[in-house]
């Protein structure tokens, strides 16, 4: 619609306009001079002399309701377009794919050849500069025909350039037939001549017979054929005969052979209408697509991220052959299906147009105007990938995650493939951006370090549960850690940090921001100097206590019950056997939010009951514990002791340690237990048999099944006894 307000406006026209919603087209088009309305109202009717809708448009509309009331003329977008086609020399392209590329294309061609030509195309074609122009200095008028709804027979053109004719739109027509019908009507109404694919047999056969028909493709027979076809990365070089002359060399900065075959219709269509083969051949070189086509938004060494607006099966096996050929290793392919009809009318069809991706992710269906079809779903495409024998396809129902699905799954040397005629590209968005993040903190943990996208945090709990951290990044020493603190700082990033996530409840929807996992390297070591042990945050905190037992140092044996690491003992001050963290410290090494170092020794540091609040907003590093010599035989009953502890009070399925701090009334385990809740549960989270204070993992259980049994547990506490317990795991993320 966009096009024809431009148009009309061009020509001089007055026009006013609405939608739902403003788009940065329609703010283009206001400073063109449209007045626009982001709502539907009758009396927009009341001014107009005529009024062109959208075939999206519902019949009950306001303003067509008050268009037909005045008696006012209502024609559809197609019949516009042709009326104003009918001004000049007519030039229509049409088929089921490939047509806005070739539109685009055959204006540019026309362009430069110096015709002056006029356009219509159904996108932005940024080397076209707008989606439609009307230039009064030249005759032709290049329009791209929409097949979706039988208006091709409103066109007259003087040429007609067809491209493919298939099963498409089953929505609107019957079957083939029907489509057929529409496009011998355009071949009839086709006042000079009508340029087709050889190769479609479709288009062959309906236009083979009409009379000064020109062929153009790959066969034998073609009036104009490519032949010697080299696809190089993101161009096709070709040869070009005219009836077995040769014309010369072609370049197409445009990938795939299907485009090379829509290009020699160009050039056939141009060189009829007089242009140069020299003339063509330099402007197709300098062509670019259409946006959303083969168009790629990132680029690296080690990634290709492109999205195209594939939405039929031909068009995505096309397109992942494209894909394929540029030589990568992997293509990743999101799918987002476009429509309930189209899905179910074609669903074998794209069962088998996947075969090129490695890994395919289905999301739910783009509707377009369309109301649900009972059973059909983004599952359904799915399902019939897997029965094809597709062994990487999984379905996300969840149109916001698709984008972590893919990412995860990423490695070097990769091509990902957003596909589909909605919003997909959107997705595709989000993972570049956050490439161009991933890929600035690998610089910045370097090749030691690593980083991850969309890493799942159920894998680096100890309860097993938790969505993704958007950056999961391990700086293996303290300069790194120091240089991710300040540039999450500088780019406004948050940044949280996970140890061995012991104590940790991480919602379903993960961790927004920099996830920093410090381990290995020097945050993995353990010195003894005297009586003093200095471990780095990574280690664990019950190594402290074995490193302890080997040097002759006890007091340290408590620390053997903790499954968590030196930094998680330091943030929560962490206890067991009636002992804490701090009353072993010594000094504690951390950064600050400006990643400066800084050591505090135990004096000066503000302490409590389960919460060292310094680093809630400062990053440890190390901390030297103090142990006192003692006999081995000792440590080695008191390890013993709290590993018995340990075996006997607590469960050892799944879960992220105690739930609750323990009240000053009694200990949370007790009181849990004392009011019958043991072995109560949500979904898959249960509380422990063992131990009232523990909450299990029975296999599959979600946040969102542990946070409602821990406010069934505190609901039971406050109504029977009166007791607000407070949650001693750290509870962070999103829904
Ligand atoms: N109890 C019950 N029923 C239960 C659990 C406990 O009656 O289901 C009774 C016990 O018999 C005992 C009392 O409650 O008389 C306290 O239980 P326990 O000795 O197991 O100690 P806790 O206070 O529940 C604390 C730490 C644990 C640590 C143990 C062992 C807290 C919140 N918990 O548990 O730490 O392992 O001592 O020393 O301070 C953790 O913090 O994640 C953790 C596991």
């Amino acid at each position: 619609m966009s096009g024809i307000a431009a148009l009309l406006l061009e020509l001089g026209h007055e026009v006013t306009g609405s939608d739902k919603v403003s788009t940065v087209e329609t703010d283009r088009l206001q400073r063109r001079g449209l007045c626009f309305h982001e709502q539907h109202r009758a009396a927009a009717a009341s001014n107009a002399d005529l009024i062109v809708f959208s075939s999206a448009i519902k019949f009950d509309n306001p303003i067509l309701v008050s268009a037909r009331d005045l008696g006012k003329p209502v024609v559809r977008r197609a019949e516009a377009l042709a009326a104003i086609m009918g001004a000049k020399r007519g030039i229509l392209i049409a088929g089921m794919h490939g047509k806005t590329t070739t539109s685009a294309m055959t204006a540019h061609v026309l362009r430069e050849g110096g015709l002056h030509p006029s356009h219509y195309v159904g996108a932005e074609i940024p080397i076209l500069g707008t989606n439609a122009h009307w230039d009064s200095r030249g005759q032709y008028f290049v329009a791209e025909g929409d097949e979706s709804d039988g208006t091709l027979i409103c066109f007259h053109p003087e040429h007609s350039l067809i491209l493919n004719i298939e099963e498409e739109h089953l929505d609107f027509y019957v079957d083939l037939a029907a489509i057929e019908k529409v496009f011998a009507r355009l071949i009839e109404q086709t006042s000079r001549t009508v340029f087709y694919n050889i190769d479609d047999a479709n288009a062959a056969r309906l236009c083979a017979k009409r009379k000064g028909a020109i062929s153009f493709g790959f066969s034998e027979k073609a009036d104009y054929r490519a032949a010697d076809i080299e696809l190089r990365n993101f161009a096709s070089v070709f040869s070009v005969y005219r009836q077995g002359e040769q014309l010369g060399e072609a370049v197409l900065n445009v990938p795939g052979q299907h485009n090379v075959q829509n290009a020699v219709g160009v050039i056939a269509l141009a060189t009829e209408l007089g242009i140069p083969f020299d003339k063509i051949a330099a402007s197709l070189c300098k062509f670019e697509h259409a946006r959303r086509r083969f168009e790629i938004k990132y680029e690296s060494d080690r990634f290709l991220l492109v999205d195209d607006y594939a939405h039929h099966p031909t068009e995505i096996r096309a397109t992942l052959k494209t894909a394929t050929s540029i030589g990568r290793k992997r293509v990743l392919t999101m799918f987002q299906p476009h429509r309930y009809s189209r899905t179910k009318a074609l669903r074998n069809e794209f069962g088998r147009a996947f075969d090129d991706a490695d890994r395919v992710i289905v999301t739910e269906i783009y509707p377009a105007s369309e109301a649900p079809i009972p059973g059909i779903s983004g599952e359904t495409i799915s399902n019939e990938i897997a029965m094809h024998g597709h062994r990487g396809v999984s379905y996300q129902p969840r149109f916001e995650w698709i984008h972590r699905d893919v990412g995860n799954m990423l490695d070097s040397g990769d091509v990902v493939m957003s596909l589909g005629a909605g919003n997909i590209h959107e997705q595709l968005a989000l993972l570049a951006a956050d490439l161009v993040i991933a890929e600035k903190l690998r610089s910045i943990v370097g090749e030691q370090g690593d980083v991850r996208l969309y890493e799942p945090l159920s894998r680096h709990t100890t309860l097993r549960v938790g969505g993704p951290a958007q950056f999961w990044v391990e700086p293996r020493d303290e300069s790194a850690f120091a240089e991710l603190i300040r540039y999450c700082s500088r780019e406004g990033l948050p940044l949280f940090v996970v140890g061995r996530g012991s104590n940790l409840l991480v919602r379903d929807g993960g961790i927004r921001g920099v996830v920093v996992h410090p381990c290995g390297g020097e945050f993995d070591k353990i010195d003894v100097n005297g009586n003093e042990i200095t471990a780095g945050v990574g280690a664990k905190l019950k190594e402290v206590a074995y490193v302890g037992k080997t040097a002759g140092l006890g007091g340290l044996e408590w620390m053997e019950g903790i499954p968590g690491a030196v930094g998680g003992g330091l943030r929560m001050n962490a206890g067991a056997m009636g002992a804490q963290t701090f009353e072993n410290v010594v000094r504690v090494r951390y950064l600050d939010h400006d990643g400066n170092p800084h050591v505090k020794r135990r004096d000066d540091l503000d302490v409590h009951y389960r919460n060292f609040p310094l680093l809630e907003s400062n990053f440890a590093v190390s901390a030297v514990f103090r142990g006192q010599p003692a006999p081995k035989e000792e440590i080695v009953r008191n390890l013993k002791a709290s590993q018995q502890k340990r075996r006997t009070s607590q469960p050892a399925a799944k879960s992220a340690g105690c739930i609750f701090k323990n009240p000053d009334s009694c200990p949370a385990g007790k009181l849990v237990d004392e009011l019958g809740l043991k072995n109560s549960r949500v979904g898959k989270a249960r509380v422990s048999e063992v131990h009232g204070n523990f909450i299990v993992n029975d296999g599959g259980a979600t946040a969102a099944d542990m946070l409602e049994l821990i406010d069934k547990i505190k609901g039971v506490a406050r109504a029977k006894r009166g007791i607000e317990l407070e949650t001693e795991v750290q509870i962070v993320g999103e829904d």
